[in-house]
């Protein structure tokens, strides 16, 4: 087995674990739930921050709350709704039916919440997330990783309408997503707009010269599908909010298109505050919190599992 569970977790997490106590000014015997993420995601990765908490809850007595991911992304948006996930499942909430797109690194959902606890998958990507398509034109760019605040800085100076990349999926009449198309697009521009034909010879000063515009056009292109496929769930279910989370919903253009679309239309929107889009341990606490308040039994350390497969 890789250094995954046994050292990592001690190596790694501890000092994070410590550092949050102390910031909290809670000493661990005054925790009473340890919320751990689950899943999907890298094994690996899962492992380590699940092992951690199974050695933390055994030494400590203290139950386990495991949390899926992607709810952590669903929920998300509520942190900034006084009191919702206090409710219990039946109360009545004027933000229901609600469209909720979840957009990260590894994914892109399209969901239709009836209630907080009542949802159901209408779609999601057959390939690429859009976080993922951001990271891999960044590459693309030779720009750093993660690729999507970078990308979207250099948006911000660029033409949107530079560039007529392609919009898939945008016609057809379903709820899902493909980005890996759009991404092939970006890299023939690329490749055809160079002088030599291959990216690697490009000129630095000329790749430099087509970022803004390339971004801004590759963004606009991301943004136009998920806010068509948005309202037309918006309006097939009759919905009274939309709801945007997951770390793409950091970028601001794609926050600001749907906050006019949405206004326009009278619906709700709720996102998180930009610092809590991307995966943070917030959003896994309150989900546990939410799930408590709904009756979830706190698990022991040998009933809990890492699961890469983990799905909403
Ligand atoms: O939710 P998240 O933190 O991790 C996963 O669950 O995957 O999302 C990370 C993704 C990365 O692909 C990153 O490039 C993207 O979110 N991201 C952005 C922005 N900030 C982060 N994409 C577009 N614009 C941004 N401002
Ligand atoms: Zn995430």
């Amino acid at each position: 087995m890789p250094e995954t569970s046994a050292r990592a977790h001690v190596k790694y997490i501890r000092p994070v674990v410590e550092q949050a106590l102390h910031a909290s000014h809670h000493p661990l015997n005054a925790i009473d739930y340890i919320a751990v993420t689950t899943g999907p995601g890298l094994l690996p990765s899962l492992m380590v921050g699940v092992e951690f908490a199974k050695a933390l809850s055994f030494a400590s007595q203290i139950p386990l709350i495991p949390v899926n991911h992607m709810a952590g992304h669903l929920y998300s948006p509520f942190s900034n709704v006084k009191g919702a996930l206090r409710l219990k499942p039946k109360s009545t909430f004027d933000i229901f039916p609600m469209i909720s797109l979840i957009v990260s690194g590894g994914h892109t959902i399209l969901v239709l919440m009836r209630s907080l606890k009542d949802y159901q998958v209408l779609g999601q990507t057959l390939d690429d997330a859009v976080g993922e398509a951001f990271d891999k034109v960044a590459k693309m760019l030779k720009l750093p990783y993660p690729g999507g605040p970078v990308v979207s800085k250099l948006a911000e100076q660029g033409n949107p309408q530079a560039i007529d990349f392609p919009r898939p999926m945008l016609h057809k009449n379903n709820y899902n997503f493909s980005f890996s198309g759009l991404k092939t697009a970006v890299l023939y521009y690329l490749r055809d707009s160079s002088l030599k034909p291959t990216l690697l010879r490009l000129a630095q000063d000329k790749l430099y010269n087509l970022q803004p515009d390339l971004c801004a056009s590759f963004q606009q292109a991301v943004i136009d599908v998920l806010v068509s496929k948005t309202l037309r769930a918006v309006k097939e279910f009759k919905a009274k909010s939309v709801s945007l989370s997951g770390g793409v919903a950091a970028n601001k253009a794609l926050r600001d298109a749907l906050q006019t679309t949405t206004h326009n239309l009278q619906t709700k929107f709720l996102v998180p505050p930009i610092n809590l889009c991307t995966d943070n341990a917030e959003m896994i606490g309150m989900t546990a919190g939410f799930m408590l308040n709904n009756g979830f039994k706190p698990k022991t350390f040998k009933q809990i599992n890492a699961d890469p497969n983990l799905t909403l």
